[in-house]
C-alpha cells in the first residue's frame, strides 16, 4: 500500500497539511523544531494507531485544540484505491474510518498499512525490555498471518482470567483448582498457536537476516535465537502445572508466550553487550530490513518506512545500502534531515519528492 495523499489536522505543531507523496522516496527537510518528526508521527498513527514518542494521545493534539485527524488516500499493489483515517480527541475518544465506514476497531485500520520506523530510539529493540522484541516479532506476524491477531487477543483475555484467579489465591481467597486447570488448558491452546507461528516466522527471518547482516555488519558472526517463554524441554501445559505453586504465591502467570524473547548474539556474546552504539543501530537496520524483505517475499506486500534523522543515525555507505534495499522491495520511504547537505546521496534517486517543513507547514519543493 502506498500513500497518495495525506491530510493532517491539528497534529502537534501542524495546524493543517495536505501532502502528495512520491510512491518511492520522500525527503523531508527542516530546522530543529520545525515539525519533521511530527509529520512522521502522524503517518505512524496510520500504521499503529499510536505515537512512537508518547503513549499519551492528548499530547499530540495541537495545543488549544480538542482533536487531531490524519486521513490518507492510498493505492494497493493492484492499484485499487482506499481511503483511511483516524481521529482522536482530548476526551481520549477514538474513531477510524476505512473507505467511508466508521469503525472503532483499530486492528482493521492498522492491518491496511505496514508501517516501520527507524529513529534514534530504535536501539531499544536490543537494549530495552523483552516486550520490545515481542512487539517486533508480532508486528511481522500480524502482517503476514491473518489469524495471528485474533490468537493474541484470545491469549491476552485468557491470561487475564488466569491471573485474576491467581491473584485471589495469593490473597488467601478460595479458588477452585478445576477452574485454574481449565484456564491453563485454554491458555495452552492459544499459546501453542502463537508459539508455532513465532517459531516459523523466526526461522524464515533468520535466513534473510543472515544475508542482510553480512552486508551491514560483515565483521561479526550474528545469530538470532528464540526463547518461547517456558522451559522448552516440556510442553506449555506441563510448564504451567510445574510453576503453579510459584504463580499462586506471586499472583500471576510466570511462564508463557507473554514471556517470550529473542536473543541476538554477535560472536557468541549478546549483541547489546558486544556492539558499539553505531553497530547496534546497524543491527537494528538489518533486522528491520529483514522484516521488510520477508513481508515482501512472503506476501508481495510492501509498506511504508519512516526514517527520522537519518544523517545522524547511519554511516553514509550503510545509509545508501539501506535505502536502496528498501526501495527494491517497493517500500514507500519518508526520510527526514535538518539540512539538504546531509542528504547529498539522494541526488541519485529519480522518483523522489522533496518537502520543506517550517513552523508546522509542509511544502513540496517545486
Ligand atoms: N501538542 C503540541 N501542540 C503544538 N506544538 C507542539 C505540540 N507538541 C510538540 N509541539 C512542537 O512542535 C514542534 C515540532 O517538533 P518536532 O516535530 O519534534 O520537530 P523536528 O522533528 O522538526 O525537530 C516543536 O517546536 C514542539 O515544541
Ligand atoms: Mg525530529
Amino acid at each position: 500500500m502506498k500513500l497518495d495523499k495525506v491530510q493532517i489536522s491539528q497534529f502537534r505543531n501542524i495546524e493543517s497539511a495536505i501532502v502528495y507523496p512520491s510512491p518511492h522516496l520522500n525527503v523531508v527537510i527542516g530546522q530543529n523544531g520545525s515539525g519533521k518528526s511530527s509529520f512522521l508521527e502522524s503517518l505512524h498513527y496510520l500504521g499503529f494507531g499510536r505515537s512512537f514518542r508518547t503513549n499519551k494521545h492528548c499530547h499530540v493534539i495541537k495545543s488549544d485544540h480538542s482533536q487531531f485527524s490524519v486521513f490518507a488516500e492510498c493505492s494497493d499493489r493492484h492499484n485499487d484505491s482506499h481511503k483511511i483515517g483516524l481521529m482522536r480527541n482530548h476526551k481520549d475518544e477514538f474513531l477510524c474510518s476505512i473507505n467511508g465506514e466508521r469503525s472503532q476497531r483499530l486492528a482493521d485500520l492498522v492491518a491496511k498499512i505496514p508501517v516501520q520506523i527507524f529513529t534514534p530510539q530504535s536501539t531499544d529493540l536490543l537494549l530495552g525490555s523483552p516486550s520490545n522484541r515481542r512487539k517486533f516479532i508480532d508486528w511481522g506476524l500480524f502482517h503476514v498471518e491473518q489469524s495471528f491477531f485474533l490468537q493474541s487477543v484470545n491469549y491476552s483475555k485468557i491470561l487475564k482470567q488466569r491471573n485474576a484467579l491467581l491473584k485471589n489465591q495469593q490473597s488467601g481467597k478460595k479458588v477452585d483448582n478445576d477452574e485454574i486447570e481449565y484456564w491453563s488448558h485454554q491458555l495452552a491452546i492459544y499459546g501453542g498457536k502463537i508459539d508455532t507461528a513465532r517459531q516459523k516466522y523466526i526461522s524464515a527471518l533468520k535466513l534473510i537476516f543472515k544475508r542482510i547482516s553480512e552486508q551491514f555488519l560483515p565483521e561479526f558472526s550474528l545469530e538470532i535465537s528464540y526463547n518461547q517463554g517456558w522451559d522448552s524441554s516440556v510442553d506449555f501445559v506441563s510448564a504451567l502445572k510445574e510453576k503453579l505453586p510459584y504463580d499462586s504465591r506471586m499472583g500471576f502467570t510466570s511462564v508463557g508466550t507473554h514471556k517470550a524473547d529473542i536473543k541476538i548474539k554477535a560472536d557468541k556474546v549478546l549483541a547489546s553487550e558486544r556492539l558499539s552504539r553505531g553497530q547496534l543501530r546497524m543491527l537494528v537496520a538489518a533486522l528491520q530490513l529483514s522484516q521488510t524483505l520477508h513481508l515482501f517475499e512472503s506476501t508481495n506486500k510492501s509498506g511504508i518506512f519512516l526514517l527520522d534523522d537519518i544523517g545522524a543515525e547511519l554511516d553514509e555507505d550503510k545509509r545508501i545500502h539501506f535505502i536502496d534495499a528498501l526501495l527494491a522491495t517497493n517500500t514507500q520511504l519518508f526520510v527526514t534531515a535538518i539540512e539538504k547537505s546531509h542528504l547529498s546521496f539522494v541526488e541519485k534517486y529519480n522518483d523522489k519528492k522533496m518537502f520543506h517543513v517550517e513552523h508546522g507547514h509542509v511544502n513540496e519543493e517545486q
